[in-house]
């Protein structure tokens, strides 16, 4: 009853930030069959060199699920199957200029299923295995997400 209800809160939460129109993030952790994950180094901007899950901002009307598959197409040059949802992280107000917090970055794993694999945005591209993953320097969004990340590798 008690994940019923802190689904229903997190429901909610989304619901009332969508209706604040408050630009949301979603990302994927692309795994592969030799349990390593995509991780994308950023090459332009203020977060240059910082490692993340490839995805990007919601748009208006947009669903989570849509972003991410449009997000992927557009980064990548693939198209992915979105998988199990990883969490959810407070952004820092920066991305929508609203309170901390206010966005989120919600991050799902996926599979690559068809397209070749090209950084179209990113500076690199590597798939890694989980004991690789805490030494990569990641946007601060993206590290708390790693522990579900290495959970979802091992599982496999
Ligand atoms: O591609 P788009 O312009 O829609 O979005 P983006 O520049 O990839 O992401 C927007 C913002 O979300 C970034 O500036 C980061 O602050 C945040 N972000 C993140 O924290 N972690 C990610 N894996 C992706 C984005």
């Amino acid at each position: 009853a008690r994940a019923m209800a802190a689904h229903a809160d997190a429901h909610a939460a989304a619901a009332a930030r969508r209706a604040l129109d408050v630009t949301q993030v979603v990302g994927a952790a692309l795994v592969d069959d030799r349990r390593r994950v995509l991780v994308a180094q950023r090459g332009t901007g203020g977060l240059a060199g910082l490692w993340e899950f490839p995805g990007g901002k919601v748009e208006r009307g947009e669903s989570d699920l849509s972003a991410l598959v449009r997000e992927c197409r557009e980064e990548l040059g693939v198209l992915i199957t979105p998988g199990s949802f990883l969490g959810e992280v407070p952004l820092d107000g920066v991305v929508a200029g609203g309170a901390p917090g206010a966005s989120t970055l919600r991050v799902w794993s996926g599979r690559v299923t068809g397209g070749e694999l090209v950084a179209h945005e990113h500076s690199e591209l590597r798939w890694l295995p989980a004991d690789e993953l805490e030494a990569l320097d990641w946007i601060p969004a993206d590290r708390p997400l790693l522990p579900a990340v290495r959970a979802l590798l091992a599982a496999r």
